[in-house]
């Protein structure tokens, strides 16, 4: 039977206070994981379905162009450690090649993984599953059960590309300390190319990725009791060549102030809140990422466009 554990509890004031906070700075800024309230989350699924969005079908065709490689390189029969599993769809995909031991599912919520993985658990009753529901993005324990030994942690979709890079070193530095040598790292990542290509994948013409942003404002005046109107402002989203990743801001279409519990901020016309970074590293420039953090790149495959890139690893032993 999987087993369910629940760690991380929302700490609606601590939530409250980092978003005001952000709110309040020069260049109003927030986090990209307030993208993701219940609304936000079926937008980005579809997201992955647009046209422009390459990065999940690009991925997917990867993974299956390169399956029996993959396996061959992580190895089989591992611990299987799925960093924001969501519905574990990815991972179950890889499951006929990599079989893994025993599958551990982690979220910020273990409800968002109950129906998956009781779904998971029935088409694979030998696997072992425990789904965790814990914060990642700080330092975390996996459960006394799920041994160090053979440990794969796989962090698919490109979602390393929401840290800047000295944060996604530490946070990669972490993973690398927390498995053995024979353990590893199966991660994704999204490569710089023609910034046209990029500009659109992160402003669809159909307006869906605009939603997704916009939608934002609706969740903020939720959990902060504000009165953003979402019809005053616009979804501005840019590939930054400077800084290599694709920035997403909402603009204020006219001057306007806005109230909350507690406070209020006027915006003039053109302001903007910086909503998501998105960083895009070239494939060398990401080897040498993963040796900042202890680990040493195994194999890598990339599609023939050389859009994209998975990547196996393992940590180096000299720790940083
Ligand atoms: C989930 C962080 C990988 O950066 O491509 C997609 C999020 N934002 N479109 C990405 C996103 C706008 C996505 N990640």
């Amino acid at each position: 039977m999987a087993q369910f554990i629940q760690r991380f509890h929302a700490d609606k004031s601590a939530i409250r206070d980092e978003l005001l906070s952000g709110l309040q700075e020069p260049q109003a800024i927030t986090s990209p994981k307030y993208l993701y309230d219940a609304l936000g989350s079926k937008l980005f699924e579809a997201i992955c379905e647009l046209p422009e969005y390459y990065p999940t079908r690009t991925e997917a065709a990867i993974f299956d162009a390169h399956a029996d490689e993959i396996a061959a390189s992580v190895g089989r029969g591992r611990t299987l450690v799925d960093l924001g599993a969501g519905n574990c769809a990815k991972a179950a995909r890889l499951f006929p090649v990599l079989q893994p031991a025993h599958y551990v599912p982690i979220d910020i919520s273990v409800d968002f993984l109950r129906d998956s993985v009781d779904t998971l658990q029935q088409r694979f009753p030998a696997m072992e599953i425990t789904a965790l529901g814990v914060d990642f993005s700080a330092p975390f324990a996996l459960p006394d059960h799920v041994g160090p030994a053979q440990r794969l942690f796989f962090y698919p979709g490109s979602s390393i590309g929401n840290f800047a890079p000295a944060d996604a070193t530490a946070f990669l530095a972490r993973l690398a300390q927390a498995g053995d040598n024979d353990g590893g790292l199966l991660i994704s990542v999204d490569l710089v190319k023609a910034k046209p290509l990029l500009d659109a994948a992160y402003d669809d013409a159909l307006g869906v990725t605009a939603s997704f942003n916009l939608n934002l404002l609706n969740h903020l005046n939720t959990v902060l009791e504000a009165d953003f109107n979402v019809r005053g402002w616009q979804h501005v989203a840019f590939f930054n060549t400077d800084q290599s990743r694709i920035e997403m801001h909402l603009e204020a279409k006219a001057a306007q102030t806005v109230r909350w519990r507690g406070g209020q901020r006027h915006f003039a016309a053109g302001e903007r809140i910086h909503t998501e970074n998105s960083y895009k590293y070239t494939a060398a420039g990401f080897a040498a990422l993963l040796e900042r953090a202890g680990f040493t790149l195994q194999q890598s495959w990339t599609d023939p466009q050389g859009w994209f890139m998975v990547c196996h690893a393992k940590a180096s032993g000299n720790r940083p």
